[in-house]
């Protein structure tokens, strides 16, 4: 096989996905399986761990072995095994950190151990070719939200993060609040279409004194506040305008953050990341915004924006390449730290 063309098989199972995917050189995406264990989680109004562990070892074989046939490969057209090993749950992640040390043992392949969230940040890749570091990024997801600039592949300088829920936690609650399933940021988009972001007044999400970090605990409990008091006086709930209102009040800081980051840095590539990023009114908003500032805005499709394996493959190969190879003691690390490598 020519040196220029390496085939990464990746795995990911961080949480409540299945997935792997095989990527060649980090960008092109040859398949992308992911097997979510949603429905089942959803019983239970949020991820149950022990759960998602058992529901990742029934499955993890037949995805793999989905991914490579949709590749159209086999392991002997393989250069890498890439894998999530944090953070995330432990249980889960262990099943994806013990597959993948198999496969590299019996095939004798390079293993790369790959940070979840540095995932998030390099599925910007795969549709966007000419996006190269540094740039600006927020991550948004269900444990995660920073501000970060990407100095280099894998390199990064933390700007700003949460100091209580992440974005996509206080989504999850407010949605949970007012009755939505499980996850509840998708169905806060969605309703929050119907409703008037201005009807109800919430706090936004800043921190005094520390201008790029976030803090969601105060959204969330005058939301939680507000239904009391509705309830109280018997009056209805204005879901629509409740979930436009919420998400109104978590898009302004966000974008608010990341264009005076922009701006103090200048820095002219932003990229959102994370499951977050899928949202319909970020997106619409973080645009805007950089297009008042002449800024180039960078996200992936929403498939991309929530788990998958496709964006470890693009991970893994930029650490592949820097020559990063975990040895045979790899093991699960539940917080790793943001540019920590363990
Ligand atoms: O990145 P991700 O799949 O998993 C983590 O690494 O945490 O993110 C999942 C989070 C959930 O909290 C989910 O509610 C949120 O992303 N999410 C959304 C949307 N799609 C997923 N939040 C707001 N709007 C969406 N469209
Ligand atoms: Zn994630």
């Amino acid at each position: 096989m020519s040196s220029e063309k390496r085939k990464i098989l990746a795995i990911e199972t961080s949480c409540d996905e299945t997935a792997a995917a095989v990527v060649e050189n980090g960008r092109h995406v040859l398949s992308n399986i992911i097997s979510s264990q949603i429905e089942l989680h959803r019983l239970y109004g949020g991820v149950v761990p022990e759960i998602a562990s058992r529901n990742h070892i029934e499955r993890i074989n037949q995805v793999i072995e989905q991914a490579l046939k949709e590749a159209k490969v086999t392991l002997d057209d393989i250069d890498a095994v890439g894998v999530t090993y944090g953070p995330g749950l432990v249980g889960a992640l262990l099943v994806g950190v013990a597959e993948a040390k198999a496969i590299s043992y019996a095939r004798n392949l390079p293993l790369v151990g790959v940070h979840h969230i540095e995932g998030h940040v390099s599925a910007n890749y795969i549709e966007h070719p000419e996006l190269e570091p540094p740039f600006l990024c927020l991550i948004v997801s269900g444990g995660h939200t920073n501000l970060v600039i990407v100095e280099d592949y894998g390199v990064f300088r933390i700007l700003g993060t949460t100091r209580d829920d992440a974005a996509g936690e206080a989504f999850d609650k407010v949605a949970r609040a007012i009755g939505l399933r499980y996850p509840g940021g998708p169905e806060i988009d969605k309703l929050s279409r119907e409703g008037n972001p201005q009807a109800i007044s919430f706090p936004r999400a800043r921190v005094e004194g520390a201008p790029y970090d976030f803090s969601f605990s105060g959204v969330k409990s005058a939301v939680l506040n507000y239904i009391n008091q509705q309830n109280m006086q018997g009056k209805d709930i204005p879901k629509a305008d409740l979930a436009a209102s919420f998400q109104q009040s978590v898009i302004a800081v966000l974008v608010e953050h990341t264009i005076k980051a922009a701006e103090e840095f200048q820095i002219h590539h932003v990229a959102i990341a994370g499951g977050v990023a899928a949202n319909r009114g970020l997106r619409n908003a973080m645009q805007a915004a950089c297009e008042e500032k002449n800024l180039r805005l960078y996200y992936p499709s929403p498939i991309y924006c929530t788990d998958n394996a496709a964006m470890i493959g693009a991970a893994a190969y930029y650490e592949y390449q820097k020559g990063v190879r975990h040895g045979w003691n790899l093991n699960a690390v539940p917080n790793l730290r943001l540019g920590e490598h363990v």
